[in-house]
């Protein structure tokens, strides 16, 4: 479907911007070949993406060819567009395209959703000076990759079961939806300890902590997880497991980490790899995003306890924001 004509947002040149559709689907696979190392996880959401409120998925097409995507999901009760999904085919890269589809679908949300203020992005990369004046930093979370094969680290975590050890934390508590809601949604300054800048950040979407967001969240059957629901100090989410392109049957899993304490942190990544490790067949690549400080013990604990490889060094994450 081509975009209809929206007033002071021309089409650019060469360039036709259309609404992906499931039609697509081939095309936007074999721009997107061999980026975000293998993790790409557009392959296993994009069919739901095309029909889900509040998003458009936005495709640049030249010569009737897909070239380039964008997505932009309004959240937080209609304040905030989350840009996601970038990607130019790689030989368009290089040109600016990635400037100029974001500059159409920015018009375009302005224009669909006039609440919108603010447009939100997380990033991994190195930001050049332009784009650091171009945005404000909202938040950072450090990210660790490890790697392991699920049914050895399902063995070896049957016998940690058995070895509890006299220091060890009391057993984290799963939430329910409810629970959620109490904890994250209607906390306000509460949580000013425990989330960045009042953010959650889910995988790589962040949310404001406000109950507008809790039907979307749920919708992601999350496993949450906190040391304690009146106080947390320590708090986790974590994915149901989806297959990525990194190899064949390689699933990933991604756990979010907010607050403070390491070992309550380390008690609730293990009951989140206990309930999915089991279910998986081999190969696993497990993004943890935590606090910065909190990334060199846990890296260490993920090699030296659970026998995990550890993938990549320190990468920062950034949450960025502009207003639109
Ligand atoms: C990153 C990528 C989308 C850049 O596309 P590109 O068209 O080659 O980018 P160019 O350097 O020609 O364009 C520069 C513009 O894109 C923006 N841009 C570049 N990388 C970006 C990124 N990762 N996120 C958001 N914007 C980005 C720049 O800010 C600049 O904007 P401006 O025109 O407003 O100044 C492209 O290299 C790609 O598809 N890489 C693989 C997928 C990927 O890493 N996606 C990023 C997800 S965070």
């Amino acid at each position: 479907m081509k975009l209809e004509a929206i007033p002071g947002v021309p089409q650019d040149g060469d360039l036709e911007f259309v609404l992906a559709t499931d039609k697509e689907f081939e095309e936007v696979v074999s721009i997107s070949e061999g980026i975000y190392g293998g993790l790409d996880y557009l392959p296993s959401r994009y069919h739901s993406w095309v029909g889900e409120k509040d998003r458009m998925v936005v495709l640049a097409k030249k010569g009737g060819d897909v070239i380039a995507l964008l997505s932009m999901f309004v959240v937080d009760g209609g304040q905030t567009a989350l840009l996601e999904g970038l990607r130019v085919a790689p030989w368009e890269r290089g040109r600016g395209v990635a400037g100029v589809l974001q500059r159409f679908c920015c018009q375009l949300v302005k224009h669909r959703y006039p609440s919108v203020k603010v447009m939100r992005l997380t990033r991994d990369d190195k930001l050049t000076p332009k784009e650091l004046n171009k945005y404000r930093v909202i938040a950072k979370q450090g990210i660790l990759l490890v790697r392991f094969n699920a049914p050895d680290l399902s063995a070896r975590l049957s016998s940690l079961a058995l070895t509890p050890g006299p220091s060890r934390p009391p057993p984290p508590i799963l939430l329910t939806p409810d629970d959620v809601r109490d904890v994250f949604l209607e906390r306000g300054g509460l949580l000013k300890d425990l989330l960045p800048n009042q953010t959650i950040i889910q995988d790589w979407q962040p949310f404001q902590a406000l109950p507008d967001n809790h039907d979307l969240l749920l919708r992601k059957s999350l496993r949450w997880m906190a040391d304690d629901v009146a106080r947390p100090r320590v708090a986790t989410l974590c994915t149901p497991p989806f297959p990525v392109p990194a190899g064949p049957l390689c699933f990933y899993l991604n756990i979010d980490v907010f607050g403070s304490g390491l070992r309550g942190a380390q008690e609730q990544l293990l009951s989140h790899l206990a309930a999915h490790a089991p279910s998986l067949p081999g190969d696993v690549r497990c993004q943890l995003f935590l606090p910065p400080n909190m990334w060199r013990p846990m890296a260490d604990f993920c090699t030296s306890v659970l026998g995990m490889h550890l993938e990549k060094g320190y990468t920062d994450q950034y949450l960025l924001e502009a207003d639109i």
